[in-house]
């Protein structure tokens, strides 16, 4: 795991955004559903905590700091909707059962915005985190990604890279920070900030 310039800011705002969700009692059948599968829990927490470190870098307000940190930790909810089979497949991926797995993003924004009744700007960082700015992503190809996603998606991907997968080794900083630069549909000032905020 790789550490934050303000990991103790950071760390503040994860459990007051967890503490905030929890108060609800509905919630907690929300929060429930992501720790049941530890992997997409650590992953979450991963996104949130990166996310959070690019919000506050960039100066956003308390408020939008703390939606970029909830989005975050929920923009995978949507994978629970998913058979786990095909979430954990060490293979290669049919083109069906890709299909399937880009509707976790609809699935996330489905239960967040219409189950629990999180704000839209939050259920759209779960149905967007997979757009890119080139129009290379899913689910819809579009191009008008707003801010607070386009933070959640550069977290995201750092995050896959930098974690273990079925499939591949963790890549270290460098590597796994060239493979994003050499993407053009991520925001690339949100990846220098992010870059420069880890510790290494
Ligand atoms: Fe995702
Ligand atoms: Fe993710």
């Amino acid at each position: 795991m790789l550490l934050m310039k303000d990991e103790d800011q950071v760390r503040a705002v994860q459990q007051l955004v967890l503490k905030n969700i929890m108060n609800n009692d509905k919630n907690k059948d929300l929060i429930s559903m992501l720790l049941s599968d530890s992997y997409v829990a650590y992953h979450s927490l991963n996104v949130s905590r990166y996310s959070t470190q690019i919000a506050i870098a960039l100066n956003l307000s308390e408020e939008e700091v703390n939606l970029v940190s909830i989005g975050a930790l929920l923009h995978d909810i949507g994978k629970m909707k998913i058979p786990r089979n095909i979430i954990y497949k060490p293979s290669a991926l049919t083109d069906d059962e890709y299909e399937i797995i880009q509707k976790h993003t609809v699935y996330g924004y489905e239960i967040l915005r219409n189950e629990y009744g999180f704000d839209e700007e939050i259920a759209i960082i779960a149905r967007d985190h997979h757009e890119k700015l080139n129009g290379n992503g899913y689910l819809d190809g579009k191009t008008n990604i707003d801010k607070y996603t386009q933070i959640v998606t550069v977290a995201d991907i750092f995050s896959a890279l930098t974690e273990q997968r079925p499939y591949h080794e963790p890549y270290k900083l460098r590597d796994a920070t060239n493979i994003i630069s050499a993407e053009t549909g991520v925001n690339s000032h949100f990846l220098d900030i992010l870059i420069q905020n880890t510790v290494h």
